[in-house]
């Protein structure tokens, strides 16, 4: 049987920045939109939890099972199409629990709309002010994405809860999705990884840095769309729409079930 390793096709020793490339590469060459099979993109998605928990080989993993890098990866498919056979049901649909990151995850208790840096404060602060907005308010309230005055209305409509509109501020080097669950907030994802348009957020105002290996279309990235687990804020401030998956363009690059969703209790 692979390791996580050989699985995501990366030696055994490298480091979180090799992991996580490995891991955006694979999920795009197995997603089933991609040529893969939904099999084979949950081993890869399930190699990736295993590291992030922190798996370590077994003490007596002798040569001859650590596959040359580029041999493990071309093997994948062959793992996968067994783990099919296991756990078909569940990978079809895609429904397991997401992974978790390094570092401490915040808890219900702790949701708020800002961390011990104030973003109301005049103290310097080195990072991001990030000003969101939930997308299903937007269309609920019949507004436009590109409203030049998107925000200002959002602060007038005043809502009642800060899991739809508010402010948070981002440490320098947080991915936004990062940031948004460090702050307690269960923004939509899926594969963490550059594959699906789970994760989207709208761009309203300030710049995001995004790496290149991801599955969202230059016509998108072009009208202010980015990939919120894989975006660094690199702005003084930024406004953003989040959960805006169900935007039509963005849709057909969704895979199913996420945390968002189930705790929102949308299909
Ligand atoms: S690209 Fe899939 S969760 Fe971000």
């Amino acid at each position: 049987m692979q390791s996580p390793f050989e699985v995501l096709g990366v030696e055994p020793d490298a480091d979180e920045s090799e992991i996580d490339r490995a891991y955006r590469r694979r999920v795009i060459e197995t997603h089933p939109d991609q040529g893969g099979s939904a099999a084979e993109f949950q081993l890869v998605k399930s190699a990736y939890e295993r590291i992030q928990d922190g798996y370590e080989l077994p003490a007596d993993t002798d040569g001859a099972s650590h596959n040359s890098s580029a041999t493990a990866a071309a093997d994948a498919t062959a793992t996968a199409d067994t783990a099919g056979q296991t756990n078909g049901a569940a990978a079809a649909g895609g429904a397991t629990e997401p992974g978790t990151r390094r570092g401490p995850r915040a808890t219900a208790e702790g949701w708020r709309t800002d961390t011990s840096a104030d973003p109301d404060s005049d103290e310097p602060q080195v990072g991001t002010r990030v000003s969101y907005l939930d997308y299903e308010a937007v269309v609920d309230a019949g507004w436009s994405l590109t409203d030049d005055d998107l925000f200002t209305a959002a602060a007038d409509a005043g809502f009642d809860d800060d899991h739809t509109y508010g402010r948070f501020f981002a440490e320098p080097n947080e991915t936004l999705l990062e940031a948004a669950e460090e702050r307690g907030f269960a923004w939509p994802f899926a594969c963490r990884g550059g594959a699906c348009a789970n994760c989207a957020v709208y761009v309203a105002e300030g710049e995001l840095a995004t790496p290149n290996d991801h599955i969202l279309p230059d016509e998108l990235t072009e009208r202010g769309f980015r990939l919120s687990c894989l975006s660094t804020p690199i702005t003084e401030t930024l406004k953003v729409v989040f959960n805006v998956k169900h935007v039509p363009e963005l849709e057909e690059l969704l895979l199913p079930a996420d945390r968002f969703d189930r705790l929102h209790g949308n299909s």
